[in-house]
């Protein structure tokens, strides 16, 4: 680890979706530098055991909470407030979609992957803001969405969640610079995480040729995007808001994602 072994001392993180991959390296690397950390997400059970491992490099306490739920991310924050009386980071990584070309996604499909990854985040940002950011005139966002900058044919449900995400960012970070809080986006490529395995074989194979096609000829690695957050969460980057930082290997300049997706439908 390169970064000061004390960089987030005193200061508290909230990761939702921290139970497993990104979400659970981020809240590792934070722990690791001296934060205390909460991570949520909706399934009690596998939290709790996420947690536990997490607490052996430092405080990390947790709550189940559906981000679709303005009542219970209210909870939330009570919570927080409760443990660890302030926040000092967000970190809006929950979320989820499933491959599918756009005209078989269902109506439900499409809600839920807008519900989740752009409201959510919304919703989260807004209440963090409201409890914490707002009256301690400080605060940091930092909102992991995906790299859609030429589009995510494939995934166009949650390339349109992750792009109205990326202008949320844009509009919070102008809206609440007077209160001193950054807000700033993390894009992450094709990730080697615990989730990957959850794929069907035709996304395995995708996968396989998105590697091929990338510039640096691999996939990126969870502490590599952990790392990206550790920089825009940290006063490091202390006059940089609003933006996206791409953690992809080139991908959002290179990638041929439609011609990829259409030669493993053909094969
Ligand atoms: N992870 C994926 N979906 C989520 C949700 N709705 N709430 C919290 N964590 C999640």
């Amino acid at each position: 680890m390169m970064y000061a072994a004390n960089l987030f001392e005193d200061k508290v993180a909230l990761v939702t979706g921290g139970r497993s991959g990104i979400g659970y390296g981020i809240a590792e690397a934070l722990l690791k530098l001296g934060a205390k950390v909460a991570i949520c997400s909706r399934k009690e059970a596998p939290l709790a055991e996420a947690a536990e491992q997490l607490s052996k490099l430092g405080p990390c306490r947790y709550q189940a909470c559906d981000i679709r739920d303005g009542a219970q991310v209210e909870r939330l924050a009570e919570r927080i407030k409760s443990e660890y009386g302030r926040l000092d980071l967000l970190v809006n990584n929950a979320g989820g979609q499933f491959p599918s070309l756009a005209r078989a996604i269902s109506d439900n499909g499409w809600n839920a992957v807008i519900n989740t990854n752009l409201n959510g985040t919304f919703y989260v940002s807004r209440i963090m803001a409201e409890h914490f950011f707002i009256p301690q005139a400080s605060g940091n966002i930092v909102n992991i969405i995906v790299n859609m900058a030429r589009g995510f044919p494939g995934m166009a449900h949650t390339g349109a969640a992750r792009a109205g995400v990326e202008n949320l960012t844009k509009s919070l970070a102008q809206e609440w610079a007077t209160y001193n809080v950054r807000v700033n986006c993390v894009a992450p490529g094709t990730i080697i995480s615990s989730g990957l395995h959850t794929y069907a074989e035709p996304v395995k194979a995708l996968l396989e040729e998105m590697k091929a096609d990338n510039l640096m000829g691999r996939h990126g690695r969870v502490e590599e995007v952990a790392n990206a957050v550790l920089f825009l969460a940290s006063p490091l980057s202390s006059y940089t808001s609003g933006t996206t930082l791409y953690v992809d290997g080139l991908d959002h300049l290179h990638s041929d994602r439609m011609r990829l997706v259409n030669g493993v439908r053909s094969s």
